[in-house]
């Protein structure tokens, strides 16, 4: 089964095996047809945050679980549920047209609402973690259903228990909670000009053009958004860095732009073969046409070795290996 078009890297890619998935009552005939065939089972949302091998070993379930709705509402929040197949940014720009505004600067990233709580996907100052209320997924193991809260997710800086221990869990819906309360998140660099009185729409359309600005069309150019974590270092290894963009974090520690070290090592629009970083953003590796999972693992591993020479800053991939 063919992959190429399965994930937003364009990777030359397929599948050994491929089934869509519907509906929650598909996963235990899929967990049985994976174990008759001795093949792990991989589940493939918008792969907008993965890098395919060119062959899959594995039976790979499209996730395609659909719906959204409204499942509640109380005195201080709006709750959303939406199916773990639904896209992403449709899920929020509907949220938003009806008047359940808080999702909006995370609006325009790619993939399905089922991969968001994997990596807890966050930008421009908000992060999925923030409106997290539950979700639902199969156990593989157990094969039963069941429900998770905020502090069963383990979520981090794009990071969950659903990317530590991957596969065991299939999600299957997201359950969110949306303060009544509004107000814009304008803190974010790019952002601030938003005046305090700027409507949820115009929030939106703002961070959609600020995406657009920097961020690489992946129907035009192959990539999976930033390629590296921005590394997390110490105070006093933070002192090293006067001139470099620096984040600092609650617990004292500094977040640094691993874009930034990367455009310092004079990688910013570099290429080996056909993958290289994007010329605007040098965080985003992208497939200039015809690319395998090795050639970006080629160029992955020298741009982490140049960072690390340069800097002693070790960067860590983001995109899970598949
Ligand atoms: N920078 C450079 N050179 C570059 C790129 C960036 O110097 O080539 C500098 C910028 O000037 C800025 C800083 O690095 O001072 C941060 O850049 P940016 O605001 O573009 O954000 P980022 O840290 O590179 C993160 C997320 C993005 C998210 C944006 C906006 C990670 C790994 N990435 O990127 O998420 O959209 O912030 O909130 O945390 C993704 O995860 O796939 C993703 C796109």
């Amino acid at each position: 089964f063919d992959l190429t078009r399965e994930n937003t890297l364009g990777l030359v890619s397929a599948a050994r095996l491929a089934a869509r998935i519907n509906a929650a009552d598909d996963l235990d005939a899929l967990v049985d047809e994976a174990r008759e065939r001795d093949m792990p089972l991989k589940i493939l949302g918008g792969g907008s945050n993965v890098v395919l091998s060119e062959t899959v070993e594995a039976l790979v379930g499209l996730m395609k679980i659909e719906g959204r709705n409204q499942a509640d509402q109380t005195a201080t929040h709006n709750i959303v549920t939406a199916g773990a197949g639904e896209n992403w940014h449709e899920f929020v720009a509907w949220t938003v047209e009806s008047g359940m505004p808080g999702l909006e600067n995370l609006a325009g990233i790619p993939g399905t609402v089922g991969a968001a709580p994997v990596q807890n996907i966050g930008a421009y100052g908000a992060q999925l973690s923030d409106f997290f209320q539950r979700l639902e997924a199969y156990d593989t193991e157990t094969r039963q259903t069941r429900v998770f809260t905020r502090e069963e997710c383990g979520f981090g800086y794009r990071q969950s228990r659903f990317k530590a221990e991957p596969d065991r869990h299939v999600i299957l819906s997201l359950t969110l909670a949306l303060p009544r309360d509004w107000r814009p998140s304008n803190v974010y660099a790019g952002l601030e000009r938003l005046s305090a009185g700027a409507l949820p729409g115009e929030v939106m359309a703002h961070v959609l053009a600020l995406r657009r600005s920097k961020l690489p069309d992946w129907r035009r150019l192959g990539n999976a958004g930033s390629f590296f974590h921005n590394p997390v270092v110490s105070a006093a290894q933070a002192e090293n860095f006067a001139d470099a963009p620096r984040y600092p974090q609650p617990d004292g520690s500094v977040k640094l732009s691993a874009g930034w070290l990367i455009e310092q090592c004079g990688l910013k629009g570099e290429r080996l073969g056909p993958v290289g970083t994007f010329e605007g953003h040098a965080l985003v590796l992208v497939n200039h046409g015809g690319a395998t999972r090795r050639d970006v693992i080629r160029f992955a591993a020298f741009v982490r070795e140049q960072v690390s020479t340069r800097f002693g800053v070790d960067l860590v991939q983001e995109p899970i290996e598949i």
